[in-house]
């Protein structure tokens, strides 16, 4: 019923606004993450101040963010829409998070997550292209663009559940978008690599 999915939707939205990120460096640094390095609230910034453990721990936080939510919505409705717009909603409170004035990550992490609980295997082959890229050219924004673009190929041909078709392209290439500012730097070729840190 529209109740259910106003309540879904409303649920997933103020759990995956939950800045991980922003609290974990304002709790462990005292600083604003948004006034450090890329300005954004994710794991790869999170790492520019905290090192490898910091993007470890926002990592995983920000995808069980998205896996639990989505995992416990399968358990309950199977391959319904509901959980579709279940997870969207976690994406989109992540990345406008209602807690930092709507502007929050880019959806990475939170991606992963709600894709392992959604297209496992489709999301590992992503995970080893972003693992590639990663080593080729150390720069984890160039990893996530191209990971996501796989990704929403892959699924697109290897899904029966046609509205996680279009759902996934959807996150693709929103997270696409929310990496406008850089694909910008990396055509500049003035990208931040891995293992730069900031503060
Ligand atoms: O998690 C987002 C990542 O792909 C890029 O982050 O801080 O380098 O803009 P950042």
């Amino acid at each position: 019923s529209v109740l259910i999915y106003f309540l879904v939707i409303a649920l997933c939205y103020l759990i995956g606004s939950i800045p991980t990120a922003y609290l974990v460096v304002k709790r462990i640094k005292g600083i604003d993450i948004r006034t450090v390095g890329s300005g954004n609230v994710g794991a790869s910034n999170a790492a520019r101040v905290l090192g490898k453990w910091g993007f470890i721990g926002v990592l995983f936080a920000d995808a069980m963010k998205g896996f639990l939510p989505v995992m416990l919505l399968k358990a309950l409705y199977g391959e319904d829409t509901l959980v579709l717009a279940g997870a969207v909603a976690l994406v989109v409170g992540h990345s406008f998070t209602c807690f930092l004035k709507f502007k929050g990550g880019k959806g990475v992490a939170t991606g992963l997550g709600i894709f392992l609980a959604l297209a496992p295997f489709q999301l590992l082959i992503a995970a080893v292209i972003f693992g590639v890229m990663l080593a080729v050219f150390r720069m984890i924004s160039l990893g996530s663009i191209t990971a996501a673009a796989f990704l929403a190929a892959m699924v697109w041909f290897g899904t029966e559940w046609h509205y996680l078709r279009y759902m996934t392209l959807i996150i693709a290439v929103l997270v696409i978008w929310l990496h406008r500012g850089n694909i910008a730097r990396i055509v500049r070729g003035e990208e931040r690599k891995v293992g730069e840190r900031t503060s």
